[in-house]
């Protein structure tokens, strides 16, 4: 959407109750009045319902749900994140299309988002579900200036923002399983993959991938997910504006994100200790190297879990898939 259409929607959207003038919004934004009704029009063919009451003007009625970067950009508020921001309706991964644009120089912040996804990627080479229209699938690419080891740190960091935003839009109280899976009730709601491209001791860009089920019913999951697997609306029994979600989930992680940098990982890792559910339990964690059982006695200050067996022998789990005994 050009720059121009985004202020007229952000002016009727800050005036939502009232009539703005074609005059007004010319002189406000410096436009004659022609451009002013030809992006009026154009905004109509996206789906918003503009009325126009001939001497008072135009008055913004609904405002489509559907996942475009048009209704998503009037309602983000970020300083930065997501300003560069590419919607798309089908995607083989929205993963891959960030890893290209990150090796062609995307800044820090690029958001990509996709409707659907064919070839949706999980952690540890699995398949991601993404059907159209049922979730929030993105990639955000950062270019931190941080150790390489330390790059875990920013999938707690993304499953923390995650399950902020989803409070701030529900009433549904979301729990962190390490290392990056976000809880309802028990069951999956929420994933993080994260992809690192690193040289020597340096980190080129890390792609934190992130897939929220939104408004799946049981029968949409994959039989063997079914019990495992929830959504938003399921969950809450009522319907979940997508682009509300999102812009809630990256202004939680612009701001989390923001306090990494200027003050470490501290403040981070307190906020997941708040929020995880896997903590001072006795756990199975089945690693690519085999499995351990023991206590989750919690996570290093890089993000990793220490997991101590029954011979008191503490182990780093770097990745895995964990389950409580
Ligand atoms: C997991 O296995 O829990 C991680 C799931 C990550 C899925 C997201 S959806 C958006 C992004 N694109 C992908 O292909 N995968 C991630």
């Amino acid at each position: 959407m050009s720059s121009v259409r985004i202020q007229v929607l952000h002016q009727l959207l800050e005036n939502e109750k009232e009539y703005l003038s074609g005059e007004e919004l010319s002189k406000v934004l410096q436009i004659s009045r022609t451009a002013v009704w030809k992006h009026i029009e154009e905004l109509r063919k996206e789906g918003y319902v503009i009325e126009a009451q001939k001497k008072q003007g135009y008055r913004i009625l609904e405002i489509p749900t559907t996942l475009s970067a048009s209704t998503l950009l009037p309602k983000l508020s970020t300083k930065w994140l997501g300003h560069e921001l590419h919607v798309y309706k089908e995607v083989e991964s929205t993963q891959l299309i960030a890893q290209k644009l990150a090796r062609e120089g995307a800044p820090s912040g690029t958001i990509v988002i996709a409707d659907t996804q064919l070839a949706g990627k999980g952690r540890l080479g699995r398949k991601w579900y993404s059907p159209p229209g049922t979730g929030a699938w993105l990639s955000l690419i950062l270019r931190p200036e941080i150790p390489v080891p330390s790059a875990p740190q920013l999938t707690l960091l993304a499953a923390v923002a995650i399950l902020k935003g989803i409070r701030k839009v529900t009433p549904l109280e979301a729990g962190i399983k390490w290392p990056n899976d976000v809880l309802i009730n028990g069951k999956k709601v929420a994933g993080i993959l994260t992809e690192l491209s690193a040289e020597a001791d340096q980190i080129n860009h890390v792609i934190v991938g992130v897939g929220i089920n939104v408004s799946q019913e049981e029968k949409d999951f994959p039989e063997e997910l079914q019990q495992m697997a929830t959504s938003l609306e399921q969950e809450q029994g009522e319907s979940i504006d997508r682009n509300d979600l999102i812009v809630s989930v990256l202004k939680e992680w612009e701001e989390l994100y923001e306090m990494y940098i200027q003050y470490g990982f501290s403040p981070i890792k307190t906020l997941w200790e708040a929020y995880t559910v896997s903590l001072g339990k006795e756990i199975v964690a089945r690693t690519l190297q085999g499995q351990y059982q023991g206590l989750a006695l919690g996570i290093t200050d890089e993000g990793v879990l220490l997991l101590q067996d029954r011979e008191g022998v503490i182990h780093k789990i770097y990745s895995a898939d964990i389950k409580t005994v």
